[in-house]
């Protein structure tokens, strides 16, 4: 079976009943030959489906893989898809904040130097800014972590639990050698001193590996000063740190909107 010596000198024809007549295909190994029924044309059409279907699960892989990191960096769930084209300037202070921010991913993003302390009030879109700053900066490959203020200090607590896989320095050494840290909510005072001299520690480890560091607080700068400390600003503001200020009413979706919504749509 399959010798080359049976060989047809003239190709069967078949027919496809999407493609019409085609001509079978012989391929020879040797001394003998491999015979290919098969529609060239349904054939072509399958690996074309495979293939987009093989890439559409490479962006899925990647898509997740980036979300992963994004959620490991702090992005809350929320904000893990937001990008500097979801954020809608109110003012023209806003706009020129917006800018700023842009310009500052980009100065980090190449390896540079800068701080920012975002300030004002609720829901004025800080920790979404923030947010598609980091989300930017993890595709190009940078180590950020965004953390509330808080939440920071209580890594730094849960150490002295018994079995910490971690210790002080150790994360002294963690936070002030990622590319890029935010830390938000700040604003609360501290409980202790030693409460104080983390963020210190954080800020001046940072500040002496000249990495750049961002702050949100809906305090303003004076408040910020009070609140964690003079020599942590002054650490911030002496590598080309910049204040942004964001006023106006909170784009949070009010209640009253929400249930006038909800009403809307039972009485249509
Ligand atoms: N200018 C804006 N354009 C689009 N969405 C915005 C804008 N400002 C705020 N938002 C949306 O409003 C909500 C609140 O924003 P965000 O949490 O970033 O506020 P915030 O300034 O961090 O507030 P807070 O000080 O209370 O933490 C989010 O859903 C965010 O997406
Ligand atoms: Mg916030
Ligand atoms: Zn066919």
């Amino acid at each position: 079976m399959n010798f080359a010596s049976d060989m047809p000198t003239k190709p069967e024809t078949k027919h496809c009943a999407k493609h019409g007549d085609y001509q079978v295909r012989y391929l020879p190994m040797g001394n003998r030959f491999l015979l290919n029924e098969q529609c060239p044309k349904c054939a072509a059409e399958a690996n074309a489906s495979r293939e987009a279907e093989e890439l559409a699960e490479q962006k899925r892989l990647a898509s997740e893989h980036l979300r992963r990191q994004r959620l490991e960096a702090g992005v809350s769930v929320r904000n893990c898809d937001v990008g500097f084209e979801d954020y809608f300037p109110n003012d023209q202070f806003q706009a020129a904040n917006l800018k700023t921010i842009q310009e500052f991913t980009q100065t980090v993003a190449s390896g540079g130097r800068g701080n920012i302390v975002m300030t004002g009030g609720v829901g004025t879109g800080k920790t979404m800014l923030a947010c598609a700053v980091v989300n930017a900066l993890l595709r190009k490959g940078k180590r950020c972590r965004i953390i509330k203020l808080i939440d920071l200090i209580r890594e730094f607590k849960d150490t002295w639990r018994k079995g910490s896989e971690t210790n002080e320095t150790k994360l002294i050494k963690h936070f002030s050698t990622l590319d890029l840290l935010v830390i938000d909510e700040v604003g609360m005072q501290f409980d202790s001193d030693t409460e104080k001299l983390f963020i210190f520690d954080v800020v001046d480890g940072r500040y002496q590996n000249m990495l750049p560091t961002v702050m949100i607080s809906n305090l303003d700068i004076y408040g910020v000063k009070q609140a964690i400390g003079e020599r942590v600003v002054d650490r911030l503001r002496e590598d080309g740190g910049k204040v942004l200020a964001f006023q106006g009413a909170s784009q949070r979706k009010s209640f009253e909107a929400t249930v006038s919504a909800m009403e809307a749509v039972k009485h249509a």
